[in-house]
């Protein structure tokens, strides 16, 4: 898949492109559902509440000349037996479909086809494609209309995996694999974010779901197994000597080099990807220039350090890392 399906897969902005009032999926639609039917519960019973309690306040308001006390009323059994029973059969109304979808949105014990590995990590995520042997970050390409298993973990602290208008939210936890299932109606980006507080980058750990066509995900995931190794440019390649020398290679890993750092976001295709710095900044070489030049002061918390770079290094890893498809 060449940068331009991701890139131009924008299409028109949504006001709210991190809604879960405007679902685009299965899971989501589910979930909005049981929204709207609580919703519309919870109304009913504000109303009912508030007309009784109005009229009660008018209809026995203390009136002049009328001092006395109000007659006590030991028990009333129809309305005791009415206001136990209505909530009671409120509740089984909204308990039945939850626990219906609860079993519904539970993944099979079986992956289906493509199941993806979700790692958070401060402030990335780390995706891997553990059947189709693929590992990439911050934005998860699947195919639009199938069932995507998600089983997601955390490398450090609590994350959660929000990508609104697929699905609601899965806490990603240290030492354990919750699972989850995402599908797509249509082709396009799906914008999310972490949603549990883990830090000073939390605020910009952006997650991207890129749903394409079954031939472009599958063409994502060839260029993805055999990458393009060594760059076409004078530049890309002293950048990727750089890659090499000035520490990039301690933590990042490129498929197909000796590059095998495991600290942060793979870098496999990077040059497709929409965004940079976990989805952050758009993936422009002037954008990737100012990430380089000090990460810390884009995404606060940062743990890719500042390498105090030159000039002219910034330009041969910035040609590098574009380069890398
Ligand atoms: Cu990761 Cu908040």
């Amino acid at each position: 898949m060449g940068p331009s399906v991701i890139a131009g897969m924008a299409g028109a902005p949504l006001r709210y492109p991190q809604s879960a009032l405007a679902p685009a999926g299965p899971v989501a639609r589910s979930e909005f559902q049981l929204i709207q039917l609580s919703l519309v519960i919870m109304l009913g019973v504000f109303v009912a509440v508030t007309a009784a309690f109005a009229y009660t306040a008018v209809r026995y308001r203390s009136r002049p000349g009328n001092l006395a006390p109000a007659s006590a009323v030991d028990e009333n059994r129809r309305l005791e037996i009415g206001w136990t029973l209505v909530p009671l059969i409120l509740l089984v109304v909204m308990a039945v479909p939850t626990v219906k979808d609860s079993y519904a949105l539970t993944p099979p014990d079986t992956p289906r086809v493509v199941d993806v590995r979700v790692i958070g990590h401060q402030f990335w995520w780390e995706l891997q494609y553990t059947r189709l042997g693929v590992t990439t970050a911050n934005e998860l390409v699947i195919p639009y209309g199938r069932k995507i298993d998600l089983s997601l973990t955390s490398a450090d602290v609590i994350h959660s995996f929000w990508v609104p208008r697929l699905a609601g939210k899965t806490d990603l936890n240290p030492g354990q694999l919750n699972t989850a299932w995402i599908q797509a109606d249509r082709p396009g980006v799906y914008e999310g974010q972490c949603a549990e507080y883990c830090g000073l980058g939390h605020a910009n750990m952006h997650i991207r779901v890129v749903a394409v066509t079954d031939r472009e995900f599958a063409r994502w995931v060839d260029g993805m197994r055999h990458p393009r190794v060594t760059p076409a440019s004078a530049l890309a390649k002293r950048g990727m000597a750089l890659f090499g020398q000035v520490g990039c290679s301690s933590c990042h890993t490129v498929a197909g080099t000796r590059f095998h750092g495991q600290l942060g976001p793979e870098l496999t295709g990077m040059g497709n990807r929409a965004t940079i710095a976990a989805g952050t900044l758009t993936n422009t070489p002037a954008h990737l220039r100012r990430w380089l030049a000090n990460p810390p002061a884009i995404l606060p918390g940062s743990t890719m350090p500042d390498l105090h770079l030159t000039g002219s290094q910034i330009s041969a890893l910035t040609a590098y890392v574009e380069s890398l498809r």
